[in-house]
């Protein structure tokens, strides 16, 4: 349920006629390519190919503005997210893994489920403006990501199921935070 209205309250911001959008002097791709960059500029852990492909995957004129790369790149995060769940249910009643990566994955599972919650709230926050509370909340998704692998790497054979989900959640959360960043800077000056 929540899902539906998450995506209602999406489209409605993106195609709202207050949605700020830049002038025709900056196109789609120069944003999203600008933004990606000046954010690894920042961070040494900030993919920019990542950046550059997630946020490419959407249609271009949705992607004019920055509140829009941010809300595209945490709804990435919420599918991801979702995805990664199913994944790790699949895992845990594969047979195939044993007791230690069982109750590491069981770990995990508690972490994406709360991760999908805590981005949802962290979307609202976004969406009413209150970027300090969105960043904490994004800051709490990327460090579920981090918690799930560490659980693995305890055993130093054991390869984290989970590398590319975690991997991949931690950089979604991270391009969305910094654009909340960006945009602070913005509101401030
Ligand atoms: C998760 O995010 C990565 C990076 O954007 C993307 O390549 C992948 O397709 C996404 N997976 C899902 C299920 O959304």
């Amino acid at each position: 349920m929540w899902h539906l209205s998450f995506f209602f309250l999406l489209f409605f911001i993106l195609t709202s006629p207050n949605y700020k959008t830049f002038t025709s002097t900056a196109t789609s791709l120069d944003i999203l390519d600008q933004t990606c960059r000046t954010c690894a500029d920042r961070s040494i852990v900030f993919s920019y190919n990542v950046c550059l492909t997630s946020l490419q995957t959407i249609p271009v004129c949705h992607a004019t503005n920055l509140q829009g790369l941010a809300l595209i790149a945490m709804e990435l995060a919420l599918e991801n997210a979702t995805t990664s769940i199913s994944t790790i249910n699949k895992l845990l009643t594969s047979g195939a893994l044993d007791p230690f990566a069982l109750a590491c994955l069981e770990d995990c599972l508690k972490l994406y489920s709360s991760a999908v919650v805590t981005l949802i709230d962290a979307t609202g926050a976004f969406l009413t403006g209150e970027y300090g509370i969105a960043n904490v909340w994004l800051t709490a998704v990327m460090e579920a990501a981090t918690t799930c692998e560490e659980g693995f790497s305890e055993r130093e054979e054991m390869e984290c199921p989970l590398k590319k989900e975690n991997y991949n959640l931690f950089q979604l959360c991270d391009i969305a935070l910094c654009i909340i960043n960006l945009l602070s800077l913005h509101v401030n000056s």
